[in-house]
């Protein structure tokens, strides 16, 4: 019965969102909203820049020696707050690429007096309309590969992006992002899915797509970290569509890929 009853009120709700709730909007109002995250950009941009401080140094530490070393923050969001940070943490140059969404200027200076940017750090920061060709150390993401509509061609582009010897981290959730329900989105066949209840960018990636795109697009990647919430997946187990039924890690909530 209770599980009737939250399965109600997560179709109500993502019905509001899918027809109600433009995305504009929840940038602006979303931390507002019970379980509904603003992206971390906004709101948690140290704890991104610290978990891919983590991830470098055990996955990639050398690459930080590198003479000239240049970042590329892809899927940054509205602000520049992450890539400020990282620029002043390693004292490199950074560009941060979004094509998607209006940069929100007001919310980068907001991040910057918050964060006491240096001028240095800010004068080494440039948001791009798109990455440079073979111009990277490093390519960084968080959140952003579940949103990506065409996964292959996104590591192809990125690949052609990194200098050689060159490493991209890309931080993947691949919960649903009503965050209460984490895999409620996993129900349904992708006709429901896609007409009804996607929000407009979620894909419902799972682990094992993104591997195999990374494959094809001729990238080695490895995944690290992987998180899975044991009694959430539980409760859906046997309610799965078919249509997960091949995958081998369909349970994965949240992990970290490292692309060479
Ligand atoms: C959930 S938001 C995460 C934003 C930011 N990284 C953060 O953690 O706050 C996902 C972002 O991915 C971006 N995105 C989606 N597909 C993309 C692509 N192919 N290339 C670059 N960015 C993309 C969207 O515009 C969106 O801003």
């Amino acid at each position: 019965m209770l599980f009737y009853l939250q399965l109600t009120e997560y179709i109500v709700l993502r019905l509001i969102r899918r027809f109600l709730f433009p995305y504009s909007l929840l940038l602006r109002i979303g931390k507002y909203i019970p379980y509904f995250r603003v992206n971390a950009n906004q709101d948690g941009a140290r704890d991104i820049v610290d978990e891919y401080e983590r991830l470098i140094r055990e996955h990639a530490t050398g690459v930080l020696e590198r003479p000239n070393l240049r970042i590329l923050e892809i899927g940054a969001g509205v602000t520049d707050t992450v890539g400020l940070l990282l620029s002043e943490r390693f004292g490199c140059h950074v560009h941060v690429c979004d094509p998607y969404v209006r940069y929100d200027e007001a919310g980068t200076r907001d991040g910057i007096q918050r964060f006491k940017i240096s001028m240095e750090a800010q004068s080494r920061t440039q948001r791009v309309l798109e990455p440079l060709s073979a111009g990277y150390d490093l390519i960084l993401s968080n959140s952003v590969l579940e949103h990506v509509e065409d996964p292959e061609g996104f590591f192809r582009q990125m690949k052609g992006a990194l200098r050689e010897g060159g490493v991209m981290i890309h931080r993947v959730d691949y919960r649903d992002h009503f965050f209460k329900y984490p895999y409620f989105f996993l129900m349904f066949s992708d006709q429901v899915w896609n007409t009804f209840l996607n929000p407009g960018d979620l894909y419902r990636w799972r682990l094992d797509d993104h591997l195999e795109a990374a494959e094809r697009a001729g990238v080695g990647v490895r995944s690290s970290s992987e998180v899975v919430l044991e009694e959430g997946y539980e409760r859906i187990r046997h309610r799965t569509h078919d249509r997960f039924g091949s995958y081998k890690r369909c349970n994965v909530a949240t992990a970290n890929l490292v692309v060479r």
